[in-house]
């Protein structure tokens, strides 16, 4: 019998086509809910320090039109700490984040930054949002992550992903690494997620393993899109 993965789909790269022409098109909300239609557990949203594609007010219309929930993936900051705390959502993913870089490049250093984070967790806690921290498959960053009370880890699976669409033959290393991780958190009582580069094959290695709950997707679910609509678009 299969498993089912809950599948959390990100709609930052609709904002960032949205963004390009200045409009309100393609509206994010009519997008959300047709996730949300297709089957989709959660739309994740990336609130970014430049707010370069989704924007503090696409949060706020679209919270209360939702039936599933928002995953907000926001920085360790004081200002999205409390943007966090109005909004509410049924979960917050804390991502590292830099300026310069194009998408979240690496892994949360949970473990050398314990205290500063554990300073951001306690308010997000207390306005009973679950936490996940996005971190690379490693039993330092997974301890780490367990000692300051996430709920949740979500295992970057950027390198695995990179080595498969490469056809590095090392991947499946990869992969192994990614399982080990998943079973160590598992057994600490974390829960476990996995996102950042899949694609629907890569998806398919990851989601059998057997402690993984939950994957988030944007990027390929967005791209995948395109192919599957362009004809009807063009044949309006
Ligand atoms: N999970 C996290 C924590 C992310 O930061 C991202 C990228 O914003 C994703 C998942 C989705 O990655 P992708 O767009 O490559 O599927």
């Amino acid at each position: 019998m299969s498993r089912y993965i809950k599948l959390g789909v990100n709609i930052d790269h609709v904002a960032t086509l949205r963004n390009a022409r200045g409009g309100k098109d393609p509206l994010l909300l009519q997008v959300a809910l047709a996730v949300e239609d297709a089957g989709a557990d959660s739309i994740t949203m990336h609130l970014r320090e430049d707010r370069r594609h989704i924007r503090d007010e696409d949060l706020f219309m679209l919270s209360p039109h939702l039936r599933t929930s928002i995953n907000l993936e926001i920085s360790a900051s004081n200002e999205m700490v409390n943007v966090a705390g109005k909004l509410k959502p049924k979960s917050v993913c804390l991502v590292p984040e830099r300026r310069e870089e194009i998408t979240t490049e690496g892994g949360l250093d949970v473990h050398n930054k314990i205290h500063k984070l554990m300073s951001f967790l306690g308010p997000i806690k207390q306005k009973n949002i679950r936490v996940s921290l996005f971190i690379e498959p490693s039993e330092k960053q997974i301890d780490a992550a367990k000692i300051i009370g996430a709920d949740i880890i979500e295992l970057h699976t950027g390198y695995f992903c990179d080595l498969y669409e490469r056809k590095d033959g090392n991947y499946m290393e990869a992969l192994k690494v990614l399982e080990k991780a998943a079973s160590y958190a598992y057994k600490l009582g974390l829960e476990v997620h996995a996102g950042h580069g899949l694609t629907t094959a890569s998806a398919g290695f990851v989601s059998k393993i057997p402690e993984m709950k939950e994957l988030n997707i944007g990027h390929a679910i967005i791209s995948d899109s395109i192919f599957m609509g362009l004809r009807g678009a063009v044949q309006l």
